[in-house]
């Protein structure tokens, strides 16, 4: 059988995710409609024989309650839960620790997924391929920028047999523009003793960090990247998946359709779009017919209150119990729970957070980025601002004000206009 896991990460992971990490952990912001994890959670739940999903993370253990109980009534055949790290254990020391709870059952193989990245997430065909190769791990890569490439994980591979032949996360330098999603394939009976024989070569080769007398040294001799140090903190990337190269049954999984992380607040946007382009797609009938006055794909939260004369689209949506007005222009923007856009107001390229408020007239926009761009921040006049704006929780926004390339934290009121500043 099948199992899944999810990393949620934990509070701290979160701080690129200001101001909107301020009142919900990421996983659980809402995009296109559904928390980011639910996108995941359903690609996972049409795994043919897949059962089990586990969500590792360290937030606190009440934070996925309610989550997991609604997840538990939409797909009836999973059992989910969250399994909490004591501290962050790092991408492969939290399925290292909970390795009873994966191994339970004796799956024959398991996902691992990133909580932070909105794709289509071919799970189908990575496993097609896992079958086909008699593969150890299957990781699944797209084609960014070279540009954009030393960002992420790195992979370089054979373009026939599709092998990993080598793996750098966020190389200093360009090495491969075919990167790793964050969505993982693995057999159980390999990815566990790999990362047992890494435990063992640090044991056997212990870092200056770990002897007693480590206080008294000199600040030059500890390392710059302290959480890596931490004996327990154990890296999927930098630690496992290029010892994985050296065998010969790693192999890449390249996907075509889309992909984009979500680690700052503005990138929610642009996942945001993508879902729902993948939902308009799919003929989901979640989302709002088009109309003179709906450009597709929105969706609206049944209990949002929309003017019919309020233009909206493409790529917006409308949380619940949110109020928009009359004459009001909503392009490529994500309006919270219980914010409300009153008349003639514009957003475009926007956030408006729980209960926040856009006065008459006023205008609140950022920038597009351009298409296929892995970055939300843009150069304008020679400095670098975001290109979402973003009002965090209850903020106002005065009649007639504009807003323009800015991140706002919560409970602020802008009475004037306002160009890339953060606001604080
Ligand atoms: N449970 C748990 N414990 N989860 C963690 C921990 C941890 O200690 N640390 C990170 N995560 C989760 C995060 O919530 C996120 O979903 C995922 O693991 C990866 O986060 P990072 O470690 O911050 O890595 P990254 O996002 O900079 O890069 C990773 O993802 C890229 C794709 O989005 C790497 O895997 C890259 O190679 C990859 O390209």
């Amino acid at each position: 059988s099948t199992k899944a896991v999810i990393l949620v990460g934990g509070p701290s992971r979160g701080t690129r995710f200001r101001p909107l990490s301020l009142d919900v952990p990421k996983p659980l912001f809402e995009v296109a409609g559904h928390p980011i994890i639910s996108h995941s959670l359903k690609a996972v739940a049409k795994v043919p024989g897949l059962r089990e999903v586990i969500l590792v993370g360290y937030y606190d253990e009440t934070v996925f309650r309610d989550f997991i109980k609604d997840a538990g009534k939409e797909f009836p055949h999973l059992r989910i839960q969250y399994l909490r790290e004591y501290q962050a254990l790092g991408t492969a020391g939290g399925l290292y620790h909970f390795r009873d709870a994966i191994l339970k059952n004796k799956p024959e193989r398991f996902f691992v997924l990133n909580s932070d990245v909105c794709c289509s997430f071919p799970l189908g065909e990575m496993l097609k391929l896992f079958e086909e190769k008699d593969a150890e791990a299957v990781i699944l890569g797209t084609r960014v920028s070279n540009d954009a490439a030393t960002n992420f994980g790195c992979i370089v591979s054979d373009a026939h047999t599709k092998r990993v032949l080598h793996y750098v996360e966020k190389p200093e330098s360009h090495i491969s523009n075919l990167i790793n999603c964050g969505v993982y394939l693995f057999a159980t009976e390999c990815i566990f003793p790999s990362i047992r024989s890494v435990i063992k070569r640090r044991a056997t080769r212990p870092r200056l960090l770990s002897y007693p007398s480590s206080d008294n040294l000199d600040s030059s001799f500890i390392a710059e990247d302290d959480d890596a140090e931490k004996p327990e903190v154990l890296r999927l990337e930098q630690d496992i998946l290029s010892d994985l190269a050296d065998s010969n049954r790693f192999f890449v999984h390249e996907t075509k359709d889309f992909w984009r992380q979500i680690k700052t607040a503005g990138s929610a946007v642009p996942a945001n779009a993508l879902y729902l382009q993948k939902a308009w797609q799919a003929q989901s009938d979640e989302l709002t017919p088009p109309s003179a006055f709906i450009v597709p794909p929105v969706y609206i939260h049944p209990t949002a209150e929309v003017d019919p004369t309020a233009k909206l689209g493409p790529n917006v949506s409308v949380g619940p119990r949110a109020v928009i007005g009359a004459g009001a222009r909503v392009k490529e923007s994500i309006i919270l729970e219980d914010a409300e856009i009153k008349h003639d107001a514009c957003v475009l390229y926007s956030i408006i957070g729980w209960g926040s408020r856009v006065g008459a007239w006023a205008r609140v926009e950022g920038t597009p980025t351009p298409a296929g761009s892995h970055s939300t921040s843009i150069i304008k006049n020679g400095v670098k601002v975001q290109s979402i704006t973003i009002l965090g929780k209850e903020c106002g926004v005065g009649d007639e004000v504009r807003v323009q390339n800015c991140v706002c934290l919560p409970y602020k009121e802008l009475k004037r206009d306002v160009t890339n500043e953060v606001i604080m």
